[in-house]
């Protein structure tokens, strides 16, 4: 099957109008060093950004988690705000390709990464080839500016910056964070707390704070435990997400995604949806399709922000669908083989594929 839906990020709004966040989002660049986000205008006002994963375990992980399709109705998701004004931004970074740069790349070391988790950790486990860590993303008319972890420190002195969602997120966590840890080499200037669904990396002298929250399906839901999570039979709760809100509220970036557990793994898997409280004994379960669970809790959390979130003070991002490269097609070769043996990016420019194969 053709792919069809194309990798984008999306910019929530709120009922509330938060178009103050979404400009603001574009002075925000210091991200540009482990992820390129992309701002573009979809139709209709839709304020739409392409994020470009620049991880191969990031890839895997995506792969080996799901396999099965889903379709977006992106458009049934409003989004009311208008979009940034990009006119200053004359190269558009989600055009270009994955160049070989052993002079700039890596930009950390799996080795020497206290912070990586070992699961993501090939090198320290024995994988032999390096060329993984030497691609870097090159858009068409331009360079992005090589990251630098001072640079970022300095611009977030005082700030946190949270990362909220599923593995995904978690691995760009890992990856900033390992990019960023290398420039403090004083172990006494920087630490890691677990607590449940937090993972909070700081920088002392800097007073920055950069988190992780797991919370896969945005709202409280049944696959919140960030270690033993239930994959099937999801249930959400279409009311709440204060527990989760709270570990994020005083965030002066949050960066949601969410898109690959809303997937189906079984043609017919479906969504409950939990209204009301056993507590309160208004308990009442409903069924939906997997994507309108999606809608639901998109609904709740841009209700959410729009209401609690001080847009001043605080700018949000949302990264919905990547790029998935599940099958040796993809690279031209026998698709039985799945990824196996594949070690370099796919290099088909403007390759879109997100999973609907
Ligand atoms: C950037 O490129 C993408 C993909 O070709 C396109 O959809 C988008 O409209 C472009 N954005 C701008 C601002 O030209
Ligand atoms: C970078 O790659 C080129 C081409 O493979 C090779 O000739 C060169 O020795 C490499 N440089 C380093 C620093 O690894
Ligand atoms: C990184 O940024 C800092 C602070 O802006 C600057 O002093 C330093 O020269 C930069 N390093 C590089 C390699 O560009
Ligand atoms: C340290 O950063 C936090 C945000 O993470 C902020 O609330 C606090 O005011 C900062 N402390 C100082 C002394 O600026
Ligand atoms: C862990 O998080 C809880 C809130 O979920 C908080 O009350 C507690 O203080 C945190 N513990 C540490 C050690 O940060
Ligand atoms: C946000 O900033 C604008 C411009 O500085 C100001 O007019 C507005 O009152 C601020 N809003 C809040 C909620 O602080
Ligand atoms: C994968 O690579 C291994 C080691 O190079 C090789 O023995 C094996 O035949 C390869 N498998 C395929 C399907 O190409």
């Amino acid at each position: 099957m053709k792919p069809e839906a194309t990798p984008k990020m999306t910019v929530l709004s709120s009922p509330v109008g938060l178009k103050s966040i979404i400009s603001s989002l574009v002075a925000f660049s210091i991200i540009v060093g482990f992820a390129a986000f992309l701002f573009y205008q979809g139709q209709e006002g839709q304020v739409l950004m392409a994020i470009e994963h620049g991880h191969q375990e990031m890839q895997v992980q995506v792969a080996a988690e799901h396999h099965e399709q889903l379709r977006v109705k992106e458009a049934k998701v409003q989004l009311t705000a208008e979009p940034p004004d990009v006119s200053k931004e004359e190269c558009n970074w989600s055009t270009g390709q994955w160049v070989y740069d052993n002079v700039s790349r890596p930009l950390y070391s799996g080795l020497k990464c206290a912070f990586i988790f070992p699961e993501l950790s090939c090198d320290k486990y024995g994988r032999k080839d390096a060329m993984y860590q030497h691609w870097r993303w090159k858009p068409h008319g331009c360079d992005l500016p090589r990251f630098n972890a001072t640079r970022l420190l300095e611009k977030l002195r005082n700030k946190r910056l949270v990362f909220v969602g599923d593995s995904l997120n978690r691995n760009q966590w890992v990856s900033l964070v390992c990019m960023v840890e290398a420039s403090i080499p004083d172990d006494r200037l920087k630490m890691r707390v677990f607590n449940g669904s937090l993972i909070s990396f700081k920088a002392f002298e800097y007073n920055v704070t950069i988190d992780f929250y797991w919370s896969p399906l945005l709202v409280e839901s049944n696959s919140d435990d960030p270690i033993i999570h239930r994959v099937e039979y999801r249930i959400i709760r279409a009311d709440r997400i204060d527990k989760h809100a709270n570990a994020w509220r005083d965030a002066n970036i949050i960066i949601f995604n969410s898109y690959v557990w809303w997937r189906k793994h079984k043609p017919d898997m479906r969504m409950k949806v939990m209204y009301g409280s056993f507590e309160d004994g208004d308990a009442r379960l409903e069924e939906v399709e997997m994507v309108d669970g999606f809608e639901i809790a998109l609904r709740k959390l841009t209700e959410w922000l729009g209401e609690n979130i001080d847009k001043n003070r605080t700018r949000i991002f949302f990264a919905g669908s990547s790029p998935t490269h599940n099958w040796a097609s993809n690279w031209g070769g026998v698709d039985r083989n799945k990824c196996l043996n594949e070690t370099e990016p796919v290099y088909k420019v403007g390759y879109k594929a997100t999973g609907t194969d």
